[in-house]
């Protein structure tokens, strides 16, 4: 099997990059950000404080979370609900955050995402894909921009939606969840050694999907 790692920031447009780079190879699109997101929206709706490490991983034997693919798209299932749209709200990003420092939960979260990679050709993003989940991924690859730039597509994408949430609180959940992701003691985010960096903040999203597609293409040819 083909296992693409894409790793890098909150913003950096890994999603819809990586997404739309799949289709075009064929290979499915495995968002994994969208499990810690399901695990920090359960500790949400049991009103456990989600920087509370050892009321986090208690939850854990309480909660079912799976994949499933309709058509090419991923929906993500927390014990047989699906809850793809209630993952994706601001307070959703910040739990999932919290919870993703849990070690029990990235252990727990660790199967799920392997064994999707074991049976299929996959474009897999996420914070740690490269270095921990699949270190043996033919192509990895970190993908950043900066944070005025992913703090903007991150506030256009909300205002679409309708949310209020100011630029500068936008800007400053950015910060505080790139602190916080790069900061934990288990798998921070940080580049892989042997991965190749994409920096999208002056490429738009055609050039930063053919630029993904061309690494993924040379490196497969090798
Ligand atoms: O990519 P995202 O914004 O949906 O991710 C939500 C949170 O989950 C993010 O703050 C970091 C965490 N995460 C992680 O720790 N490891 C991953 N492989 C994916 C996401």
């Amino acid at each position: 099997m083909i296992n693409v790692a894409i790793d890098g920031p909150a913003g950096a447009g890994k999603s819809t990059i990586a997404r739309t780079a799949a289709k075009a190879l064929g290979y499915i699109y495995v968002d994994t950000g969208a499990l810690y997101r399901a695990v920090g929206v359960y500790a949400l709706r049991r009103g456990v404080d989600t920087k509370n490490a050892d009321a986090v991983a208690q939850t854990l034997s309480d909660i079912c979370v799976e994949l499933k693919f309709i058509g090419d798209i991923q929906h993500v299932f927390l014990n047989g609900k699906d809850v793809s749209e209630e993952i994706r709200t601001p307070a959703a990003s910040m739990a999932a955050s919290d919870v993703s420092a849990v070690p029990g939960v990235r252990q727990f979260l660790f199967d799920l995402q392997r064994n999707i990679a074991k049976l299929n050709d996959c474009i897999m993003d996420g914070r740690d894909i490269g270095t921990v989940v699949l270190p043996e991924a033919q192509v990895k690859i970190f993908l950043t921009a900066s944070p005025e730039a992913r703090a903007m597509r991150r506030y256009k994408e909300l205002q679409e939606k309708g949310a209020q949430d100011t630029f500068k609180d936008v800007l400053a959940d950015l910060k505080q969840r790139d602190y916080n992701d790069s900061h934990r003691a288990v798998a921070p985010l940080k580049p892989a050694a042997d991965s190749i960096l994409v920096d999208t903040t002056a490429l738009t999203l055609q050039e930063s999907v053919e630029k993904v597609i061309s690494v993924v293409q040379s490196k497969i040819t090798d």
